[in-house]
C-alpha cells in the first residue's frame, strides 16, 4: 500500500506568452501542413515568447499565481526549485532569478535540468529535502521558453514545441492527502536521440558552431515516439502497484502532452477511458518541463479535480529520463 504522505499540494499556478502560432502561420514559415501536424501530433497552437523574453518571467508569473492560489507568502518559502533546460542562461539558477523578482529571501534556489521530466523530477527532490532536510513550504516550477532553441527551417521539430511556466507550492501532508507515490528513472544511453548539441562546453556557441544550428534541438522522432509510451506506461504501473491503486481508482490522468498519440496509446494501454486522460497539447504543445503543471494548473481551476481526487502524472523527455507521481489532492 501507499506510504504515508510527506508532502502536499497546496496551490497551483500558471503563465504562457501572450503570442500564439497557430498551424496556419507554420504553413508560411516551413514545408507542413495543418492536417500533418494535428494528424501526426494533435497540435492545432502553441504559444510562443517574443524573442529575448526569458524563461523567468513566466515562471516568476506562475510563481506568483501558485502563491496566490495557496495563500502563502514568499517569505514562507524556503526551497525553490525550477526543472527547465531553458533558463535565462546558463548560471545563475533560474530558480535563483526568480526568488530575486518574488523576494523570496528565505529560501534555497536551485534548477534541476532533466528535460520534459523536470518538473516530475523537482516534486520528487523536494519531497525528499523536505523529508529529510527540515523544509516546510517549498515552490516547484516547471518552464521552459523551448522556441528559444529551435530551428524553424527544420519542420521535423519546430511544430512541436510551445513556451511557458506552471507552478505549485507544496506544505506539509494533512490526513489522507498528498504525494502517495513517486518514481524516476533515467538512460543516458539514449542521449543522442533527443538533445541540444551547443551552448554547452561540447559545442560553444562560436559563429561557426551556431551558424550550423548547433544551439538548436535534434530528435530522432520515431525513436522518442516508441519509447516514451514504453516508459511512461512502466512509470505509470510502478506508482500505481506500489501505492496498491488501479486505474478505476484514478480521477485523472495527465500525462506528459508531447503528442496526442503518445497520450491516446498510454491511456489505452490502461484502460484508462477518455474523459479521465487530461489533453491540452492541441493548445500549447510540448511545453517540456512546464506541460504537467500546466495542465494540472487547468484541471483545478475549471473544477475537473479538487480536493481529495486522486491524480497520476507521468512524463518522459531527453535524456532519455521518464518519472511519475501519484498525489491525492
Ligand atoms: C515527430 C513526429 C510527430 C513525426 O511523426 P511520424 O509519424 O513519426 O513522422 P515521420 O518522422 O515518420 O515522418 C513522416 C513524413 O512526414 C514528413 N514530415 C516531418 N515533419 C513534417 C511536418 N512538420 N510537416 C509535414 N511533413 C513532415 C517527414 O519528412 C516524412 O516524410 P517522408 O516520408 O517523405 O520521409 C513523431 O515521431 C513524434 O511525435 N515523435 C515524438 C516526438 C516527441 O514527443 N518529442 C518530445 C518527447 S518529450
Amino acid at each position: 500500500m501507499s506510504k504515508q504522505p510527506q508532502i502536499m499540494i497546496l496551490g497551483t499556478g500558471r503563465a504562457v506568452p501572450e503570442k500564439v502560432l497557430s498551424n496556419a502561420d507554420l504553413e508560411k514559415i516551413v514545408d507542413t501542413t495543418d492536417d500533418w501536424i494535428i494528424s501526426r501530433t494533435g497540435i492545432k497552437m502553441r504559444h510562443v515568447a517574443e524573442p529575448g523574453t526569458p524563461l523567468s518571467t513566466f515562471a516568476t508569473a506562475a510563481a506568483r499565481n501558485a502563491l496566490n492560489n495557496a495563500g502563502v507568502t514568499a517569505e514562507e518559502i524556503d526551497l525553490i526549485l525550477v526543472g527547465t533546460v531553458t533558463g535565462d542562461m546558463k548560471f545563475p539558477a533560474t530558480a535563483c532569478l526568480v526568488q530575486d523578482q518574488i523576494s523570496a529571501i528565505n529560501a534555497v534556489a536551485f534548477d534541476i535540468s532533466a528535460a520534459c521530466s523536470g518538473f516530475l523530477y523537482a516534486l520528487q527532490v523536494a519531497e525528499g529535502l523536505m523529508a529529510t532536510a527540515g523544509y516546510k513550504r517549498a515552490l516547484i516550477i516547471g518552464g521552459e521558453v523551448l522556441t528559444s532553441m529551435v530551428n524553424w527551417q527544420d519542420r521535423d521539430t519546430c511544430v512541436l514545441f510551445g513556451d511557458g511556466a506552471g507552478a505549485v507550492v507544496l506544505g506539509p501532508a494533512t490526513g489522507n492527502r498528498g504525494l502517495l507515490q513517486g518514481y524516476m528513472k533515467s538512460d543516458g544511453k539514449f542521449s543522442n536521440l533527443l538533445y541540444n548539441p551547443g551552448c554547452g562546453s561540447l559545442n560553444p556557441p562560436t559563429v561557426e558552431n551556431v551558424a550550423a544550428q548547433l544551439h538548436t534541438i535534434r530528435m530522432e522522432g520515431q525513436e522518442v515516439f516508441r519509447n516514451a509510451v514504453v516508459c511512461m506506461c512502466s512509470a505509470l504501473d510502478q506508482v500505481m502497484t506500489a501505492a496498491g491503486f488501479s486505474v478505476d481508482d484514478l480521477d485523472l490522468l495527465i500525462p506528459h502532452q508531447a503528442n496526442l498519440r503518445i497520450i491516446e496509446a498510454v491511456g489505452k494501454r490502461f484502460k484508462v477511458p477518455a474523459e479521465k486522460v487530461f489533453v491540452n497539447v492541441d493548445r500549447y504543445g510540448n511545453t517540456s518541463a512546464a506541460s504537467i503543471p500546466i495542465a494540472l494548473d487547468e484541471a483545478r481551476r475549471s473544477g475537473r479535480v479538487g480536493d481529495g481526487s486522486l491524480v497520476a502524472m507521468v512524463t518522459f523527455g531527453a535524456g532519455f529520463t521518464w518519472a511519475a507521481a501519484l498525489i491525492r489532492l
